[in-house]
């Protein structure tokens, strides 16, 4: 059985306008997308800003309704579960948002932050939760006595490791992790970034990871899907997107991903032209008549392309 299986996911917003705020339009921010989860991967979402990655996370784990299409979890649709049979879901499904700052509520403290999704799903005595709580906080790094602070006592790292223990305490199998150190210093997101991996073992967790970062990307995914105004253009391994792009637009997404080495500098220029004037002559190759990308195909086992 399958994980996690999207068929033919959309999810439009509607638009209202005039007196009435009647809907006239909608912004097709998921349009048609279909792909899986195997258990234990880190799959990836990437695109630029406004391609439907944060929709599409948000629609699986229910907070937002899919327009149409199939999100199956461990053989069950979850579009199709009453709000209560949702609820038993939500365990397994959590989610680690972008900005520590504003996700953790200023005015709790850590241990009735982290306590919370406990509070919700279980049962527990006074002294239970604070031991789950402490367990928690010690395997995010952080010290035991943190659960009687504040948040803006701690950094943003620090603070995103509290999002996380969070986010483990009722044992979930899939995390959705939005651009989960887009808000952090350089030199703090390798951190975090090396402690979702320790624990994606420990735990046995599978990650959804959205980024419209191409490095953090390659460094975090087993598979990534590469999204361009609601539609896929690309799936495949990591090593097979970087080493052997096939659509235009992957090609210019890694071309402007900055090569730190002054050596390959050239080299980039020089791709980075060859891309630019390969978009611009085979346009009509990449979009249909109505500038919209072709469906996938597949090009080998593990990689996909939307070309006609
Ligand atoms: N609540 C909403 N109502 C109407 N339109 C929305 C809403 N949320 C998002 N959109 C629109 O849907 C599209 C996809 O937005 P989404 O937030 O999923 O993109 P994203 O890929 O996560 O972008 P970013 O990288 O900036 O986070 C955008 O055009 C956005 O303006
Ligand atoms: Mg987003």
């Amino acid at each position: 059985m399958t994980f996690l299986k999207i068929n033919n996911l959309k999810v439009y917003y509607p638009i209202r306008g005039g007196f009435f705020r009647r809907v006239v339009d909608h912004v097709k921010a998921v349009d048609d997308v279909s792909f899986e989860l195997k258990q234990g991967e880190t799959y990836g979402l990437v695109g630029e800003s406004g391609c439907g990655k944060t929709t599409t996370g948000r629609t699986i784990i229910g907070l937002n309704k899919a327009t149409s299409g199939e999100i199956i979890f461990e053989g069950q649709d979850l579009t199709k579960l009453s709000r209560r049979a949702f609820h038993n879901h939500r365990q397994d499904i959590q989610m680690i948002f972008q900005d520590p700052y504003s996700s953790l509520n200023p005015r709790k403290r850590v241990l009735d932050i982290v306590a919370e999704p406990l509070r919700n799903f279980e049962k527990l005595s006074a002294a239970e939760e604070k031991e789950k709580v402490e367990y928690y906080i010690e395997k995010v790094g952080l010290n035991p006595e943190s659960i009687y602070k504040y948040p803006h006592e701690f950094s943003g790292g620090q603070r995103q490791r509290i999002g996380i223990a969070r986010a483990l305490t009722l044992k979930p199998k899939l995390i959705i992790a939005d651009e989960p150190v887009s808000a952090l210093d350089v030199s703090v997101q390798a951190q975090v970034l090396n402690f979702m991996q320790d624990i994606q073992k420990e735990f046995n967790l599978t990650y959804l990871f959205i980024s419209h970062d191409l490095g953090i990307i390659q460094h975090m995914c087993d598979r990534i899907g590469i999204m361009y105004h609601g539609q896929f253009v690309e799936e495949g391994t990591s090593e097979e997107i970087y080493s052997n792009p096939q659509h235009i637009y992957t090609k210019r997404l890694i071309s402007a991903i900055p090569d730190i080495n002054p050596e390959n500098r050239e080299k980039q220029v020089e791709l980075r032209r060859e891309v630019n004037a390969e978009y611009k002559n085979s346009y009509d190759k990449y979009f249909n008549a109505e500038g919209k990308v072709h469906k996938l195909k597949a090009i080998s086992d593990t990689h996909s392309v939307a070309l006609p």
